[in-house]
């Protein structure tokens, strides 16, 4: 498996989806750990997908063993650097999310932003619940965040907004409304744009296309099910404390799994 270009853009994305209470989101991890796990010892937090690992570096910050994977070396270099300057202590590990072995199993796992769509098939999603398992503690929990399934159809696209900070402003469309869809892989090919403008430099415009599969919860609940991995499931619709049921109401605007080992 190889990293999309998109990724490359380790600033650019940065900021694109920087625009989010991580403080808040590392309080709702640790409500979920608290509420739904039993693990003992040193608090230990795993990022998948981490990309700059803003949460792992939360948990860092909180004084946790904290780790950010991700199969992009520019991501990890990147999410280091951020640490270094934060002086926080993060350690960083480029791996394949399906496929990982860390020295200890840890408390804590998350994979944040809709991450898991980049596992495009049924045994992916298996080997990786099963290798998530194999790296955390009995009683440990993992979480991992996912679009609303009402609202992961045609409708809400183009999907664009804009996003700035003081080095760099950037606009991005993640998924155009003639974007492919396979109704038989259930893989859609999201097109990704990015126009970066930076001070001093000619502006910059980067497009791509690469597969995702967002997954309906019916049938991650039978990759979970069949992945045998895990103990538990509760099913949330926000990442609040308390969080909402997943459900069709208002209050539920995504798709929380959270899974115990
Ligand atoms: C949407 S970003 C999420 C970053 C971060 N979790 C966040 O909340 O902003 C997805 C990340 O997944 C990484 N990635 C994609 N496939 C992967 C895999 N199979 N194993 C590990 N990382 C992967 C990409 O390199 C990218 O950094």
């Amino acid at each position: 498996m190889s990293t999309p270009d998109f990724y490359r853009n380790v600033r650019a994305y940065d900021i694109a989806f920087g625009d989010r209470d991580f403080h808040a989101e590392c309080d709702f991890l640790n409500w979920c750990l608290l509420a739904h796990g039993d693990c003992h010892g040193e608090p230990s937090f795993l990022e998948l997908a981490c990309g700059p690992a803003r949460h792992a570096r939360e948990f860092a910050r909180r004084g946790w063993h904290s780790i950010g994977l991700d199969m992009s070396a520019d991501m990890l270099e990147y999410a280091a650097r951020g640490a270094e300057q934060e002086q926080v202590k993060l350690e960083t590990r480029c791996a394949d999310m399906c496929n990982f072995t860390l020295p200890e199993p840890v408390c804590l796992v998350a994979n944040m932003m809709e991450s898991l769509t980049h596992l495009l098939t049924n045994d992916q999603v298996v080997a990786h619940l099963r290798a998530v398992a194999r790296n955390l503690r009995a009683g440990g929990v993992y979480v991992i965040e996912m679009a609303h399934p009402a609202g992961i159809w045609r409708e809400s696209l183009p999907n664009r907004w804009s996003a700035s900070a003081e080095d760099m402003q950037v606009d991005i469309v993640f998924g155009l409304r003639e974007d492919p869809y396979d109704w038989i892989t259930q893989q859609w090919t999201v097109t990704t744009q990015l126009t970066i403008r930076e001070p001093g430099q000619p502006e910059r415009f980067v497009e791509e296309r690469n597969n995702h599969r967002w997954y309906q919860p019916q049938e991650l609940a039978a990759l979970i099910a069949l992945s045998g991995a895990f103990s538990q499931v509760w099913w949330y619709g926000d990442m609040l404390v308390p969080p909402p049921a997943l459900d069709n109401s208002e209050s539920s605007n995504r798709m929380i799994v959270v899974l115990r080992r």
